[in-house]
């Protein structure tokens, strides 16, 4: 009998660099707000997460800007909380958000380097009530995004989210409270973690995505 060990390490080499992809979010249905999310736990200290949840109106065309719902639960000694639509810092929507009192604030940033990033007026934001809250332990918040799935890449590209499919986000941790949490335009210090992940966006369609929007604002 033969065995080739060429064979069988290169299978085993396969299987390692090559496992059948599939992406890093699950699908999760909202019992508040009646959205379907694609969901991600992002851990921040080693055994505390940060939730973050994306929803998106279904039969989208291909290429064109659609609305998108984010909700994000976060333990109270998260500072502030970032997701970074194109799945890195610069070039694209940042959503970054703090708890203020019993609600959240959500600030519309764009970076252009590794600093702090600059009020972004491509995207704009509706809190909605429902899904908004804080207790002892946690705060969450929920907002539809306007102007977080298509956006000025780098390089000048325009970028439009893929609607069905698969798309690298990233997120970005802050234990430091922003000095003026009331405000959107608040200073912010710099992270202590970041990470990105893929969400499948296929799973985050809701075909009453309006009627939704509507129901809890
Ligand atoms: C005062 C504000 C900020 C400063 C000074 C800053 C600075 C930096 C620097 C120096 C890096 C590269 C080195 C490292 O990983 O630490 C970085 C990476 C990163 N930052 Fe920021 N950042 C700020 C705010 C934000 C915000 C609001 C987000 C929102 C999501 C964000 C997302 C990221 C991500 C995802 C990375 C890793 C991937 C990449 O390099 O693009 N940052 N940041």
């Amino acid at each position: 009998m033969y065995f080739n060990l060429g064979a069988a390490c290169t299978a085993t080499l396969l299987a390692i660099v090559s496992p059948v992809h599939a992406a890093d979010s699950v699908a999760y249905k909202d019992p508040e707000t009646g959205f379907t999310f694609a969901q991600f736990n992002a851990q921040y200290v080693i055994g505390k997460y940060i939730t973050y949840r994306i929803a998106t109106p279904s039969n989208v065309a291909a290429g064109t800007p659609y609305d998108a719902v984010v909700q994000v639960a976060a333990p109270v000694d998260v500072g502030w909380t970032g997701l970074a639509w194109g799945g890195y810092m610069t070039y694209n929507p940042l959503t970054v958000a703090w708890q203020n009192g019993n609600s959240a604030t959500v600030s519309s940033r764009y970076a252009t380097a590794h600093q702090a990033p600059s009020i972004y007026n491509g995207a704009s934001y509706t809190l909605l009530k429902k899904g908004t809250h804080v207790n002892s332990t946690y705060w969450q918040y929920t907002a539809k995004c306007t102007g977080c799935t298509a956006f000025t890449g780098s390089g000048n590209r325009n970028v439009t989210l893929n609607p069905t499919g698969e798309n690298r986000v990233a997120f970005a941790y802050s234990r430091s409270k922003p000095s003026n949490p009331s405000s959107s335009g608040s200073a912010i210090s710099v992270h202590d973690v970041t990470a990105s992940w893929t969400v499948d966006f296929g799973s985050a369609a809701n075909a009453n995505f309006a009627e939704l929007v509507q129901k809890n604002a």
